[in-house]
């Protein structure tokens, strides 16, 4: 049938194809290898890349089998592998621009989560929501997502805060999962913040959250555990006290580190063995030097500094230390309500200093490498899923370059065309 048919993408002006690099995540120098071919071509059937090079070789190769493919043409536009967005909050609802207009009169992010607002009223709203409305709400930003180049995500729960609501979002997730095109990788987030009842014993919560970790475990909802480390929330013992509890029922630990104050974030990311710490934007020269040396994935959310006005990580240090970067849009009612990976490779040009060749590399090996799907999917290679990207651009610095609009043209998920 059509719908199974083979997927002959042919003549890309430039084929980025990251080869090399399904291994190990990239670092330093190499994260300027891109691997283009010109007038590139890729073979797609069964969901997966069967074949990658130049036109002539590729047609040449499936001579007898063109007339089967359905046939996209790509001649004169930037090609690359569907972009991995490694850190997001899909799954909520409702929205928060009252806080956003408080905070533009002056308030701070960290006053409007204490005097209860922030993540507290995105929890009860996420409560308060039904399955159907909370799917209906994070199907639309899916959507989004795709319709921007993204083929991957992780998913976040951590607007539940209780056994019930947080099985709640993550089945949501695996629903969506099922549902949608777009790959979802859930992370259970028990330890988002501390419910106002138990702001004055919050060790109590942390207890409560460890014992969500078996029904989580067991019912298969999530592969990754998250705590937010920051002053106010969870301290760096209780970080690792969630993140170790984690990884007895097989739950990776990802850890939201520094982000608004230095807090030894990045040091319990090294010591606990995290596959991920992310936003780092106040991360210490030792905390940057350990996660260099555990070859910690370094995941930089440009677009929390942007709208919480903040100041931005220092990509440069980080990458120059052999930190593994990748980028993501922690997309979330609060701090960085976008579903554009593209804004945040263009933030990571013009204020993290990072390169084109450099934030693609972030926004699609290295984020699947942030996620443990590196040998699956970030790069085009044979044997990896059919996700592809064609570009309303002529080469990857355009991308970067006419930005704060879509740019994503065609959207290829395992081998299908669904945009
Ligand atoms: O990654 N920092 C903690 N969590 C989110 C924000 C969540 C929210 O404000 O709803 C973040 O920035
Ligand atoms: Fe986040």
């Amino acid at each position: 049938t059509k719908e199974s048919s083979p997927l002959f993408l042919r003549r890309a002006k430039q084929l980025v194809t990251l080869k090399g690099t399904s291994e190990a995540p990239v670092t330093k120098a190499a994260m300027k290898e891109l691997h283009i071919i010109e007038n590139g071509s890729v073979w797609m059937e069964a969901g997966k890349i069967a074949m990658v090079g130049e036109d002539e070789a590729v047609a040449k190769a499936y001579a007898e089998r063109i007339n089967e493919a359905k046939v996209i043409d790509a001649t004169g536009k930037l090609v690359t592998p569907g972009l991995v967005d490694p850190h997001t909050h899909l799954v909520f609802a409702g929205s928060r621009e009252q806080e956003f207009n408080m905070r533009l009169n002056g308030a701070t992010y960290m006053e409007i989560m204490h005097a209860g607002g922030g993540i507290h009223s995105t929890t009860r709203a996420t409560r308060a929501a039904s399955r159907e409305q909370l799917y209906a709400e994070s199907y639309e930003r899916l959507q989004t997502f795709l319709l921007h180049g993204v083929t991957t995500l992780e998913a976040k729960s951590g607007y539940g805060l209780d056994m019930e609501n947080e099985i709640k979002q993550l089945e949501v997730a695996k629903q969506l999962n099922k549902d949608h095109p777009v790959d979802i990788v859930a992370t259970f987030m028990g330890a988002h913040a501390i419910p106002m009842a138990y702001q004055d014993h919050p060790d109590v919560f942390v207890d409560k959250v460890i014992e969500m970790m078996p029904r989580v475990a067991e019912l298969g909802l999530a592969e990754f555990n998250d705590v937010f480390c920051e002053k106010g929330v969870f301290t760096p013992e209780q970080a690792e006290r969630i993140l170790e509890a984690g990884k007895q029922y097989n739950l990776l630990p990802k850890i939201h580190a520094d982000e608004i104050e230095p807090y030894q974030g990045a040091e319990v990311a090294a010591k606990v063995g995290a596959v991920s710490a992310d936003h780092l934007l106040k991360a210490s020269e030792e905390g940057v030097r350990r996660l260099a040396e555990k070859k910690v994935v370094g995941v930089l959310l440009p677009g929390t500094a942007f709208f919480l006005m903040s100041e931005f990580a220092n990509a440069r240090k980080m990458i120059d230390a052999g930190v593994p970067i990748a980028l993501s849009t922690d997309r979330n009612p609060g701090s960085s309500p976008t579903e554009s990976l593209q804004l945040m490779m263009q933030l990571g040009c013009l204020h993290m200093k990072m390169t084109p060749a450099e934030v693609l590399v972030a926004a699609t090996i290295n984020a699947a490498h942030a996620i443990h799907r590196g040998k699956e999917i970030g790069s085009i290679e044979v044997g990896k899923k059919g996700d592809v990207v064609i570009w309303n651009a002529p080469d990857y610095s355009y991308i970067q370059y006419h930005y704060g609009v879509n740019l994503a043209e065609k959207v290829m998920k395992a081998g299908k065309l669904v945009v």
